[in-house]
């Protein structure tokens, strides 16, 4: 991946330095949102921008991360939701498309207005639509795929793919080549799932982790995926029962996509992940990109008022990263904004800058500075003179050779 990342519009744009750097970038951020002093320093890296967030679909996770996370970086975020209508379709029921406007022409106005589209949209490819016609006119303006259609959802995937790593207790830039020790399963609709086109992509290809696709016959994964898949010679099998497998990626039944709606009833509670069918098949992850579904039952919920469901919901067992998945997307997404919006900023300095800020100590040999939040900087920084001059771990080594 080139240096500058312009656009996120598919999870084929990752590669593995890019995942790493993330990956460390998501752990500074978390650890300075963790104290007043960091949060303070994290707003003041995109003061004065105004985001735009336009989303056809519904959304709790997506939509509400992106403007905390632009929120918290400094940002104004200004949005216009849809939903879907009788008719059918997702509309946004306040914009000019009811005015019958061209899609092209609206994606050009809040260009105009905006320093960052986050688009969620109904039908599949129409966010590389709008790159397009940005490109075309020569709009300076980044695009974040937030959802288009059956198609992608890129930045679930980075989150995912971060959960994943933690519930199997591994260090990306250490531990990648184990991930092909680990098998993934996708549950229940392969057919329609976006954040499974997405995640399988990475997970196949990248971190060639053997992949399963179990599906009810009719949600099967489609097959462009497969001949994708099969291009990079991703080890992956297809099939209707539950199997063993280290990760479970649990997906709910999208019946606003069905063409019959009598199908959600036949699929309905198909596959259902408890306590029992994790221990059976040696289950070591679950995963859900969320909302989970009452009626589909796919993932049964832990409620406090009825007992029965603590004998069978993971949602208290270590195995379950699936609120896990949530959490991180906000760090996670400001470190993608900030890599969009202001580049040549490098998260490390604004960390040297919050260990200058808090009153620590210095090493007096190799000048680095330390926080117990962030452990000790990574460079040195010019001799402070008011802070207490001690040995750091490493020159404490040193000396002792
Ligand atoms: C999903 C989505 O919208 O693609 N959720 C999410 O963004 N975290 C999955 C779904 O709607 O089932």
């Amino acid at each position: 991946m080139g240096e500058r990342l312009r656009h996120i519009i598919s999870s084929r744009q990752f590669d593995l330095g890019f995942l790493i750097k993330l990956y460390k970038d998501t752990v500074t951020i978390q650890k300075l949102l963790e104290t007043r002093q960091g949060m303070e320093l994290l707003s003041s890296i995109l003061p004065g921008h105004v985001v735009g967030e336009i989303f056809w679909q519904e959304s709790s996770r997506t939509f509400h991360s992106f403007a905390s996370a632009a929120g918290r970086l400094g940002a104004k975020v200004v949005s216009e939701r849809g939903m879907k209508q009788k008719s059918g379709k997702w509309f946004l029921a306040f914009s000019s498309a009811v005015k019958d406007a061209y899609f092209e022409d609206e994606v050009r106005a809040w260009a105009s207005f905006y320093d960052l589209l986050i688009l969620r949209t109904a039908e599949e490819g129409l966010v590389g639509r709008a790159v397009e016609i940005l490109e075309e006119f020569h709009y300076d303006i980044p695009v974040v795929n937030a959802g288009d259609g059956i198609g992608e959802h890129p930045t679930q995937t980075l989150l995912d793919c971060f959960a994943l790593l933690y519930g199997l207790g591994l260090d990306i830039e250490k531990d990648w080549q184990k991930l092909s020790h680990y098998s993934a399963a996708f549950i229940n609709d392969c057919k329609y799932s976006r954040t499974i086109h997405s995640l399988a992509l990475v997970l196949g290809k990248i971190f060639k982790m053997p992949l399963i696709f179990i599906a009810p016959p009719g949600l099967e994964a489609p097959k462009t995926l497969l001949d994708e898949l099969d291009r990079s010679q991703v080890n992956y099998t297809l099939t209707d029962s539950l199997c063993p497998a280290s990760v479970y990626y649990v997906t709910r039944l999208q019946k606003e996509y069905f063409k019959n709606p009598q199908d959600f009833e036949r699929y309905k509670k198909y596959f259902s992940i408890t306590i029992q069918v994790a221990d059976r098949f040696g289950v070591r992850v679950v995963m859900h990109p969320f909302p989970r579904s009452k009626k589909g039952g796919e993932l049964p919920i832990w409620l406090p008022s009825d007992p029965s469901t603590h004998l069978i919901s993971l949602d208290k067992d270590p195995r379950a990263v699936y609120f896990y998945q949530m959490r991180v997307g906000v760090p996670l997404r400001m470190a993608l904004l900030k890599y969009l919006l202001n580049p040549y900023l490098e998260l490390q300095s604004l960390k040297e800058e919050y260990l200058r800020r808090s009153f620590r100590v210095q090493c007096a040999v190799c000048k680095r500075l330390e926080s117990p939040e962030l452990g000790w900087s990574e460079k040195a920084i010019s001799y402070i003179p008011t802070l207490p001059h001690v040995l750091c771990p490493q020159c404490t080594a040193k000396k002792e050779f």
